[in-house]
């Protein structure tokens, strides 16, 4: 994963941010109702979990990403590295459904869904990133500490024995640069690696925008220092 210039501070892996105002609670609340509908719905099939939510987890980076390269353009403003960053990430959980598509394939009925969820989802976080982004971050935060549960979990079910270990698909061996005889495990392991790094960088993107409300912005005032420290 690339965090170019933005490199947030990397927590533990169980690392949680606590919700401190309403803003925080609202995403939070969010997340707690979409992680209630997901575990009921799929239960323990992980990869047809994995397959389904990553091709929602691939649209706030391409949103965030984008609205911050036209207000770059309208405001003559540098991004010091958001837009990047955010498309990066975009990029990154593209490449988590292109791997797991080679794991599980979507029934019918999942096809449905994500063509309704994408619609649905793109146009309210749009929305959402355009009024509060702020909100939109916490809430991406927020949403990849869930998913860094559910791999957790996926990982459990694997090392039980209740789930296959099958060998990496290739095009997980090439993106990561894992051994030739690296398994879904290892995959499992990465990719989770990738997800809490994607909530650290949108829980820094929060705390960035939370110093700055009447700047109200997609994009930190490029004169003024920052805790996103440009990375190594
Ligand atoms: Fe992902
Ligand atoms: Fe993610």
């Amino acid at each position: 994963m690339t965090l170019d210039r933005t490199a947030p501070k990397v927590m533990p892996l169980e690392y949680r941010h606590a919700p401190s105002d309403l803003s925080d609670r609202v995403a939070y609340g969010l997340t707690k109702m979409l992680r209630i509908f997901a575990d009921t719905f799929f239960r323990k099939r992980y990869g047809h979990r994995a397959v389904v939510l990553e091709t929602v987890a691939a649209v706030p980076g391409m949103v965030g990403g984008m609205l911050n390269h036209l207000k770059s353009l309208r405001r003559f403003q540098d991004d010091r590295g958001w837009i990047h960053t955010l498309l990066s990430e975009a990029e990154n959980e593209r490449m988590h459904l292109m791997t797991f598509i080679a794991v599980a394939k979507p029934n019918w009925f999942e096809r449905i869904l994500i063509i309704l969820a994408q619609g649905v989802f793109f146009n309210a976080f749009f929305l959402l990133y355009l009024f509060a982004p702020r909100t939109a971050h916490r809430l991406v935060g927020y949403f990849e500490e869930e998913a860094v549960v559910s791999y957790t979990q996926y990982l459990a079910q694997i090392d039980a024995g209740h789930l296959p270990n099958p060998p990496a698909p290739e095009l997980a061996i090439d993106y990561w640069k894992l051994p030739s005889d690296a398994t879904l495990r290892d995959v499992v392991i990465a990719v989770r690696q990738d997800e809490a790094g994607h909530r650290d960088m949108n829980h820094a993107f929060a705390e960035e925008l939370c110093r700055r409300p009447k700047d109200g912005a997609q994009l930190a005032d490029p004169g003024k220092e920052s805790d996103l420290a440009p990375a190594a």
